[in-house]
């Protein structure tokens, strides 16, 4: 009778562990915070990301081409910042939308971006 206590405190101790252990993963909803990267160069708006987005984006998130957020100038994109670098990570969903993702240097020049403080240059 002794030993089959004990075993049974064993038991619901391992149930315990174990309910708890996904509930505190699962309680992150929101995207995993970005880790900070390093970046070696100035990341130029007109050169780099606007470019980019024209080139992946603007089908879709062009002005007058229908999706939102509108991703066509400067203040748009900078707005929108937080949501591009999160669905170009695949949160909420990936974009571009279909997929494939962009290059990780790709992404990571956007985050550099937004790591030097959104810079108009
Ligand atoms: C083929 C069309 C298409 C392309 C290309 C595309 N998107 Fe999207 N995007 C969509 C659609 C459609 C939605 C709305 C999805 C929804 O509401 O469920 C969307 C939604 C978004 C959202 C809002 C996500 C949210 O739910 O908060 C962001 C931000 C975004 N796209 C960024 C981008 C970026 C950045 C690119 C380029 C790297 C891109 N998209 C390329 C079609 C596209």
């Amino acid at each position: 009778m002794k030993k089959t206590t004990s075993l049974f405190f064993v038991m619901s101790s391992f149930t315990v562990i174990a309910l708890f252990l996904p509930s505190g993963c699962s309680k992150a909803k929101a995207p995993a915070p970005l880790p900070q990267i390093v970046c070696t160069s100035t990341i130029s708006f007109s050169q780099q990301i606007a470019p980019m987005i024209e080139e992946n984006c603007s089908s879709c998130h062009g002005a007058g081409a229908g999706t939102t957020p509108v991703l066509s100038n400067y203040t748009e994109i900078s707005e929108n910042a937080d949501a591009i670098i999160n669905t170009l990570r695949g949160t909420p969903q990936l974009m571009p939308e279909g997929g494939p993702a962009l290059a990780d240097s790709l992404i990571q020049q956007f985050q550099c971006w937004m790591q030097q403080g959104k810079m108009n240059n």
